[in-house]
């Protein structure tokens, strides 16, 4: 069995608040499945770089103003327009880690009080990823870092509705990491969820898409 198949890569997200160490763990990851002799590459949601992508920054800086719907939208068209490249790497061997997906896009949108099944409905048929480890944290102690930027979802009050919108969406696939963890303990335990996670990937459990 599999045997005139490549192993494919693994499609990885991580969600949680801002502040809860997505970005650094996202990039340890990397280097890890590298140093295991793995393929790995870093992903975004949103990816600034394309047009679309470039809306979306002039939003979140308060550059632009856009109705709710319509920014939902572009996120989700955001990820839509990565969609085949994403396809074309994972079969190609390559496991991506990809710092927020359609979770912070429904966790968001919902809290500023659109209905849900409506934010979930743009993201059906995107690649359902093979692990979702969520970096649990307060929405306090996440505010006790610091280092919240001027964007306009970087409030404290707002990012309370999103943890609320974030538990909604928790399914019994998730892995949940306790973020307020020394960095290097969040690190070991994500190392573990994902290695197996990749091997799994390898053994041939196969690609589907969203909502499953
Ligand atoms: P970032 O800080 O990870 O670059 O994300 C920018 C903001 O965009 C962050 O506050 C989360 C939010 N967001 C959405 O509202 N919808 C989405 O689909 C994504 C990916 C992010
Ligand atoms: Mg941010």
């Amino acid at each position: 069995e599999g045997n005139n198949k490549e192993a494919r890569g693994a499609l990885v997200v991580l969600e949680g608040l801002d502040r809860s160490g997505k970005s650094s763990q996202c990039s340890r990851l990397v280097s890890y499945l590298e140093r295991q002799g793995l393929s790995a590459e870093l992903w975004r949601f949103p990816d600034r770089t394309t047009d679309v992508g470039q809306m979306i920054s002039a939003y979140l800086t308060n550059a632009s103003q856009l109705d709710d719907h319509t920014i939902h939208l572009l996120f989700s068209a955001n990820r839509w327009e990565k969609r085949s490249l994403m396809e074309t790497k994972l079969k190609s061997g390559i496991t991506l880690i990809v710092d927020r997906y359609s979770y912070s896009g429904v966790a968001f949108s919902s809290a500023k009080g659109l209905d849900i099944e409506w934010c979930k409905a743009p993201e059906i048929g995107l690649l359902a990823p093979d692990l979702v480890a969520y970096l649990d944290i307060s929405p306090d102690k996440a505010a006790e870092r610091g280092g919240y930027g001027d964007e306009r979802y970087e409030k404290l009050e707002f990012q309370k509705k999103v943890a609320e919108h974030y538990k909604v969406l928790h399914d019994a696939s998730w892995k949940v990491v306790d973020a307020c963890q020394p960095i290097e303990d969040v690190e070991k335990q994500l190392q573990e969820i994902v290695l197996a996670c990749v091997t799994k990937c390898q053994k041939g459990k196969s690609l589907s898409s969203l909502w499953s």
